[in-house]
């Protein structure tokens, strides 16, 4: 009769298994196909273009194949003022996101949306194009959808950029911050908490469709940055902080990121390391007024591409 137990244990352990297995591989396609996507989830896709973590494209995470998100205040196409809009652009051949890919993971109302208004489904990899977050509103609920402006406005890819009143990379900037791993002491998810008051609303259910890696973080060390472009738009001080954090916090304990303005400043002068951290130095012990100066980074910077990033967490 011994044996019985051991029948009943490996039974009980083969139900939890196969219980858990198909947890694993069911449970994340039928919650992504029964949320809509929120209009920050398609700014999401739009901005950061192909969301994974590691991927063969960029194996060595430098930020490459990444969509450009540009403000536009007048149109492209006319050159005629236009209120500001944040447009898209995919150069040809630039990788798009899961949401114009496998457009059933927006969500049904807004995957309809994208198709029968927003001609989504004209756009090619190969040929890119400029993306819009566009909203409609119905009996006064807005459904936002992705909206192709090259085949609904006509906007080309080159037109666009040349008529762009300010670019943004944010989408390699997101690269950056998951390569340096600053999701180690950050977060990008304040809590239904009194986070409420110093970081900003937390995230909706739909703000996440398609983004993988998330980067939430895991163990807070460090303020939540879901938000902090909101509360702090500089971009001299994020020159400041990210060059040395000790200029603006002595007792900081966030390290360096120096070395992401490549080695060279916007005028293509080289950044002496040695020498500034010897200034520094004698600025710490007091034998200097100022410390020394941030020199301002090249435009193709990875510093850049970080602070983009930064600044566009609204
Ligand atoms: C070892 C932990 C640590 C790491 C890693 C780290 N930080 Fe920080 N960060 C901090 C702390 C602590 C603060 C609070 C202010 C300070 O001490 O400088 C901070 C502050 C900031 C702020 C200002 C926040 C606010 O509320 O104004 C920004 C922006 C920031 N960090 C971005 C980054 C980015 C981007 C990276 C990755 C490149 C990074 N941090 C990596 C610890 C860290």
């Amino acid at each position: 009769m011994g044996f019985r137990e051991y029948r009943v244990g490996s039974i009980l352990f083969g139900v939890a298994l196969s219980t858990s297995m198909m947890i694993t591989l069911y449970m994340p396609s039928l919650d992504i196909s029964g949320v809509s996507s929120t209009a920050t989830a398609l700014e999401k896709q739009l901005t950061y273009g192909k969301i994974n973590a590691f991927d063969y494209g960029d194996l060595f995470l430098h930020g490459t194949d990444k969509p450009i998100k540009v403000i536009l205040k007048k149109n492209p196409a006319t050159g005629a003022v236009m209120d500001e809009v944040a447009a898209y652009v995919f150069k040809p051949g630039t990788s798009f996101p899961s949401g114009l890919k496998h457009d059933n993971i927006l969500g049904d109302d807004v995957q309809a949306l994208s198709v029968s208004l927003g001609k989504m489904n004209k756009a090619t990899e190969a040929k890119g194009g400029v993306f819009l977050v566009s909203t409609k509103v119905t009996n006064g609920v807005e459904t936002p959808y992705i909206e192709f402006a090259t085949a609904t406005r006509g906007w080309g890819v080159d037109a666009t950029l040349k008529a762009a009143s300010e670019t943004i990379l944010a989408g390699s900037g997101k690269t950056m911050f998951i390569r340096e791993g600053c999701w180690w002491c950050h977060t990008l998810l304040p809590e239904e908490t009194h986070d409420w008051q110093s970081f900003g609303r937390p995230p909706m259910l739909g703000d996440f469709n398609g983004e993988s890696p998330t980067t939430f973080g895991s163990d807070r060390k460090a303020p939540d940055l879901l938000h902090v472009g909101s509360r702090n738009s500089s971009k001299e001080w994020m020159m400041l902080h990210f060059f040395n954090p000790r200029l603006v916090q002595p007792h900081s304990i966030m390290p360096r990121y120096d070395y992401l303005w490549g080695g060279k400043d916007a005028k293509g002068n080289v950044i002496d390391l040695n020498k500034w951290d010897v200034e520094f130095n004698a600025y710490r012990d007091g034998e200097r007024v100022y410390p020394p100066e941030v020199p301002d980074y090249a435009d193709d910077s990875e510093i850049r591409y970080l602070i983009d990033f930064v600044l566009n967490l609204k």
